[in-house]
């Protein structure tokens, strides 16, 4: 079982970006937790991070076959992006969306994604935990396409 973790724009900067929203934890940090994580639940994580709109469609658009699930923080590509959506739902690829914050208790604009209706599952504001529920949510439930 193989899981694909994409993280959106300016994540690379987790940890010292808007700490008092973000938290402290790097994206580094994440990353090697969520492959600790895996091995315990003896699945694959595969991470993948971009500032590119282009690149994370290019992702996305590789992963068709090879991946049982995709868990994805789109950064702001969440509120813009058609393109992310379309190759989501081309790959037909089940996704669940990550936000480190609560997306719903900031600007109204950030209350619209382009992907929440398609997701699986949508989580947000608990912190970076939200990337340690979704992967213990994707080992039990997301065993679909690859074998
Ligand atoms: C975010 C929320 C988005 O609105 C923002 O643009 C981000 C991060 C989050 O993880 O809380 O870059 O996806």
């Amino acid at each position: 079982q193989k899981i694909l973790l994409i993280n959106g724009p300016n994540l690379n900067l987790l940890g010292t970006r808007e700490p008092q929203i973000y938290g402290s934890t790097t994206l580094n940090d994440v990353v090697k937790q969520a492959k600790i994580q895996a091995a315990e639940l003896s699945i694959q994580v595969e991470a993948f991070q971009s500032n590119h709109e282009g690149a994370i469609v290019d992702k996305i658009q590789a992963a068709r076959g090879e991946v049982d699930g995709i868990i994805i923080n789109p950064g702001a590509f969440t509120h813009t992006s058609v393109a992310i959506r379309d190759a989501l739902l081309g790959v037909g690829i089940p996704f669940v969306e990550i936000h480190v914050s609560n997306v719903h208790a900031r600007e109204q604009w950030r209350r619209h994604s382009y992907l929440s209706d398609k997701a699986q599952a949508v989580i947000c504001g608990l912190g970076v935990f939200g990337y340690t529920a979704a992967i213990e949510f994707a080992a039990k439930h997301m065993k679909v396409n690859a074998g």
